[in-house]
């Protein structure tokens, strides 16, 4: 029998704040709120999906070193270490499953220090700048190249 499709999504630091942060850069969504509409996307998909939000860099490496033991699929945003966590980088380039990176506003019509991503050119693909709808698009993604994947098999 084919084993279910299970699919992480990581937050990185500062996203706990999400609805009081800044609402007119991130919105008014909740993380909570966040994970809700991706659960119950997931459910329509009939995939599985956890969820990691952490402040802490070390926390985020281990939990992508595990992922391949219990995950096909990460989502990732890891916020503003996007911009200059070599580890992180490191340890997505150490991982056989894919990453897609994911943020909320867009990156590239904000501060110049934004502008880079260390960790877009070892992720499948980078969405940037469509609030929820970075993270629901970055499911969809997922979703659908691991069902092509299981075709191919
Ligand atoms: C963010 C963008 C980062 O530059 C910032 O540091 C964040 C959130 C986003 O989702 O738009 O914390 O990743």
């Amino acid at each position: 029998m084919q084993s279910l499709t299970k699919i992480l999504v990581l937050h990185g630091p500062n996203l706990n704040l999400l609805g009081k942060r800044e609402p007119e850069i991130y919105g008014r969504l909740t993380l909570s709120e966040i994970n809700q509409q991706l659960k119950n996307r997931a459910l329509e998909f009939g995939v599985e999906i956890k969820f990691l939000q952490s402040n802490f860099e070390g926390e985020l490496v281990q939990a992508i070193q595990n992922a391949p033991e219990n995950f096909d699929f990460i989502l990732l945003n890891a916020a503003a270490l996007t911009h200059y966590s070599i580890a992180l980088r490191d340890a997505i380039a150490a991982i056989e499953i894919p990453v897609i990176e994911i943020h909320l506003s867009n990156i590239f019509s904000r501060e110049d220090f934004r502008h880079k991503s260390v960790i877009a050119p070892v992720c499948l693909g980078s969405i940037s700048g469509f609030g929820i709808d970075s993270y629901i698009s970055a499911l969809e993604i997922a979703v659908r190249k691991l069902r092509r994947l299981n075709c191919e098999k």
